[in-house]
């Protein structure tokens, strides 16, 4: 379809996430086509930057970001859509005088699409979207993207969406989780619905259990402000891994629309079974890296503030034994696993078959589909295979693989890319629904709860490890291992 033009407003348009991500994918959306000539890009911020200072910040540090960006003319191009508008929420009511400034710009324009991405820290959401209105700016044809984390628990995700819900009608709201517009997870769906052979062993009959892992070699420096407050549960379990689990775990939808496949995977969310008191010690583990071989501990990492009282109790790694309780899946754990200074950044899926029912071979072992998200995406089939030979039958376990950049020669577009353009098509399928937050933060709470009850700090763990002891023993003690790199 070709684009129309748009008004794009980000707060917190000139902070990290904004420079990291969101203006690269616009920079790539751009030389592929895919903004409309008039489409325009306004950053929002409190500091006092001119249009061309904002243009001077993305030449230095966007440009690099981007490969192609040395493509001068649709660099240029970018650089010209940009705007920047100094404007702040207040608390008290008042306008901040940027508002008029971005009234100005904007204009009355209702027919071109306007969209606001809120960037930002969400106790500013509700403020924003309040502001926006008062200021007359919100249209028919605008729509909200909400950045995570929303709230930090079920009461303050409802607070933000009656907020939020009060200015804009639900169709409206984009829950971006950028999880969803990777690849390898749209491709899960393709796997799933558009292959005949997977859907009628995808049950508890043949898959023993499921494992979703997303480890990280970054640690948190700088970032102790907002990472004492979240944790790897809040950052990463409520929203990435539980929308992850619904992909593999949700029933054929009728449709692929927005309603169809957020009902779905609804529907996952509310199956799971709780978790709390003493299952919690069991079903979850905590761990903070420690000072390891030439990185810092959590609590010594750089930052603005020293420690407090939160940073001993935070978990920078998370492991645990969930189970969607439904007919399908009735029996088998779900283990999800995520942290910081681990060993290798690797996020995968790993759907584990059970064994074979009686073996004639030696040595054999279960088949494994892998769904790599990232580095290198693509899906491995691991399958037993009998290596080349004239004496005994040894077994070696073998991928079937498909890496997606081989296979298709193409660049494998950052998420990020994916989901803004679905906010301008308006598109909302890969965002979140109300009901789907709500249900996450339904099942995180009472996990939150046990572990702040017991008062006790996480496992450590050392920095660049693989993570505390207590997540090996989770799979260990019914027989299982977490799936490791395979060696090059
Ligand atoms: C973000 C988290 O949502 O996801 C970060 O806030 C994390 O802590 C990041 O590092 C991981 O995203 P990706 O796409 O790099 O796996």
């Amino acid at each position: 379809a070709t684009p129309h033009d748009a008004d794009l407003v980000v707060f917190g348009g000139t902070g990290d996430l904004s420079m990291r991500k969101l203006l690269p994918a616009l920079y790539h959306c751009d030389r592929d086509g895919r903004l409309a000539p008039q489409t325009r890009i306004i950053a929002l911020s409190r500091g006092g930057l001119t249009d061309d200072d904002l243009r001077g910040k993305v030449d230095a540090e966007v440009r690099s970001a981007v490969p192609e960006g040395d493509d001068p003319e649709v660099w240029r191009r970018f650089l010209a859509r940009l705007r920047h508008v100094p404007v702040d929420v207040r608390d008290d009511g008042d306008l901040h005088e940027g508002w008029r400034d971005l009234a100005a710009l904007l204009g009355g324009n209702e027919d071109r699409d306007r969209i606001f991405y809120l960037a930002s820290p969400p106790m500013t959401f509700g403020p924003f979207c309040r502001q926006a209105q008062q200021a007359g700016l919100v249209t028919p044809r605008s729509r909200v993207v909400l950045e995570k984390p929303l709230g930090r628990d079920l009461a303050s995700a409802r607070q933000i969406n009656d907020e939020v819900g009060a200015i804009f009608a639900e169709s409206q709201i984009y829950r971006i989780d950028h999880y969803l517009g990777k690849e390898t997870v749209q491709n899960l769906l393709v796997l799933r619905f558009a292959n005949a052979f997977l859907e009628p062993i995808w049950n508890s009959l043949w898959i023993d259990h499921v494992q979703i892992s997303v480890t990280e070699t970054v640690g948190t420096p700088g970032r102790r402000g907002y990472y004492d407050q979240a944790g790897a549960l809040r950052d990463m379990v409520q929203n990435h891994l539980l929308q992850l689990l619904c992909l593999v775990a949700m029933e054929p939808p009728a449709r692929n629309d927005r309603e169809s496949i957020r009902d779905e995977k609804l529907k996952v969310l509310q199956s799971l079974r709780p978790i709390s008191g003493s299952e919690a010690d069991r079903f979850t583990v905590r761990g903070q890296y420690a000072e390891g071989p030439g990185m810092p501990g959590y609590l010594d990492e750089p930052d603005r503030s020293p420690p407090t009282d939160a940073s001993y109790r935070v978990e920078t790694f998370t492991a645990i034994r969930a189970e969607v309780k439904n007919w399908r899946w009735a029996g088998v754990p779900f283990y999800l696993r995520t942290g910081k200074r681990l060993p290798s950044r690797r996020s995968e899926i790993v759907v584990q078959f059970k064994d074979v029912p009686h073996s004639i071979f030696p040595g054999g072992s279960p088949n494994r589909l892998v769904l790599r998200l990232q580095p290198s995406e693509g899906i491995d089939l691991h399958i037993m295979a009998k290596e080349p030979g004239a004496g005994e039958v040894t077994l070696r376990p073998v991928p079937l693989g498909l890496s997606f950049a081989r296979t298709f020669g193409t660049r494998v577009p950052d998420a990020y890319e994916r989901l803004l353009m679905d906010v301008m098509g308006g598109n909302p399928t890969l965002f979140m629904r109300r009901d789907e937050v709500e249900a996450a933060w339904r099942w995180i709470d009472p996990i939150l709860a046990t572990w702040d009850s017991a008062g006790t700090p996480p496992e450590p763990y050392p920095a660049g490890s693989a993570g505390p002891p207590s997540a090996h023993e989770l799979l260990g003690r019914s027989g299982r291992a977490w799936h490791e790199e395979e060696p090059a």
